[in-house]
């Protein structure tokens, strides 16, 4: 039987099929744009493969719009008709897939664990049961994911770095900012082009407050990382952040013409990154101009009734509240309740996370479009240390925090207001713009003198 380059037997008519299959791991891997073009090769050139039809539809669910899905389950019915035919690691592969189909992800990560006990170099399974990790918040399983397995590799085999990314960024979401940065760095040094990694270094750099650094380390990798897919321009995003924190917004919005949104974009990545950048220079009073107004167009277009992942679902009220969209804002919020609802007793693992997280957090939106602040506070502050389970990063995340400071602020609990921001100015002691924020809260209490050591601690900051 032909063997993929780690030595894993794979159903196939021959050894140049399973090198196809190795070329679009790797593809998929290192965030190749060429990716499904390599896809379309290998299920023409192997149409009986299990795992060509396995690949095909972990790539659809990834991409989670919910045109994709459909198509992903076609892929689970040409699996299943060569179920006979896989071997016990590629029935497993067809079980997840199945899983995922049916939107269980936590029963899909378990199934590409289960397998990665017995075949730790299966680097398809590592990869996506570190996505499917991210995409829940289950920080600590991603981390130790890849801990087990790297026991099990060593730098000879192909496509070595790529788990040494995903090491990096399970590190960095637990907080190990030291280690992470080793295993981003050494993973770049072996693969200029895993962007994947790059971006883990990004993270510890934004969470370290390391903001110049951060322009430096993206500016550097910027050619690589250009040939990459659209993932590349989250980490473009990345660096829209680090301005952000330096206070050059001119450079924010820039950044956000340039890379972060050059056009009307039909990707949830795109979509939340734009949303995110902007709602953030919105609360901090800077004028975006018209920019709302393209990816609500999108988002009223495309999202209003697709519900795949709750943190997209929160970013996506932005842009609709953000224009004054109330029949679409209204729309979308039924939509998420809606689906919540119809599908309470089931397995699916997002349902809990959108009823408990997603809803509220969209609703706080709309609260601070409409100039409800004070209802944005009481909506975020029960849940506000519970937001892990909506998945993504720290960094993104940190948009919900920003909202329920600045909703504070506007609706006049400026006592609320004092004692977040000196919550966020203890994590994040090298945030310009938080020691700001925080001096003109402490002027408005009347302390005077902390409004000041505040102020100069920004100053510093700021001029550095
Ligand atoms: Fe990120």
């Amino acid at each position: 039987m032909p063997a993929d380059c780690r030595g894993l037997a794979v159903t196939a008519s021959s050894a140049d099929e399973a090198e196809l299959l190795d070329a679009t791991v790797h593809a998929y891997l290192s965030n190749d744009p060429g990716t499904g073009e390599l896809l379309g090769k290998l299920m023409l050139r192997a149409p009986e493969m299990p795992m060509a039809h396995c690949l095909r539809g972990f790539l659809l669910n990834l991409a989670g719009r919910a045109s994709d899905l459909g198509r992903a389950r076609e892929s689970l019915a040409a699996a299943d008709r060569l179920i006979a035919r896989a071997n016990e690691r590629e029935r497993r592969h067809i079980e997840a897939l199945r899983a995922w189909c049916d939107g269980e992800l936590t029963r899909a990560t378990a199934l590409f664990e289960e397998i990665l006990i017995d075949h730790p170099r299966d680097v398809l399974a590592f990869r996506l049961a570190h996505y499917l990790h991210f995409f829940v918040g289950a920080i600590v399983e991603m981390r130790d994911s890849a801990a087990r397995v790297l026991s099990s590799w060593e730098e000879s085999v192909p496509d070595y770095g790529y788990v040494l990314g995903c090491r990096a960024f399970g590190l960095e979401e637990t907080g190990d900012y030291a280690a992470a940065e080793a295993f981003g760095r050494r993973a770049v040094e072996l693969n200029a082009d895993d962007v994947w990694a790059g971006h883990a270094v990004c993270h510890v750099l934004e969470m370290q407050g390391r903001h110049r650094e951060g322009i430096d380390w993206v500016n550097h990798h910027e050619n690589a990382w250009a040939e990459r897919n659209a993932f590349a321009n989250h980490v473009w995003w990345h660096r829209s952040l680090y301005y952000l924190e330096l206070e050059e917004h001119d450079a924010v919005l820039d950044q956000y013409d340039r890379y972060v949104w050059r056009g009307p974009s039909d990707d949830n990545l795109d979509i939340t990154n734009a949303a995110a950048l902007l709602l953030r220079l919105d609360m901090l009073g800077v004028d975006v101009g018209d920019r709302w107004h393209q990816i609500a167009g999108v988002v009223a277009e495309t999202r209003l009734d697709e519900r795949t992942r709750p943190f997209n679902d929160a970013h996506f009220i932005m842009p609709l509240a953000m224009t004054g969209r109330r029949t679409e804002s209204d729309a979308l919020l039924a939509s998420m309740r809606g689906h919540a609802e119809a599908h309470l007793n089931e397995a699916m693992t997002i349902v809990p996370t959108l009823r408990d997280i997603g809803v509220p957090l969209a609703e706080a939106v709309r609260a601070y479009a409409d100039g409800d602040y004070a209802r944005a506070v009481d909506t975020i502050m029960p849940i506000r240390y519970r937001l892990l389970p909506l998945g993504g990063s720290w960094a993104q995340r940190d948009v919900f925090a920003r909202l329920l400071i600045e909703s504070a602020r506007r609706s006049g609990r400026t006592r609320l207001a004092r004692a977040l921001l000196a919550e966020r100015a203890a994590l994040k002691p090298t945030s310009g713009p938080t020691w700001k924020m925080y001096a003109s809260v402490l002027d408005q209490l009347g302390d005077a003198a902390g409004a000041t050591a505040a102020r100069e601690r920004a100053g510093q900051l700021l001029a550095a």
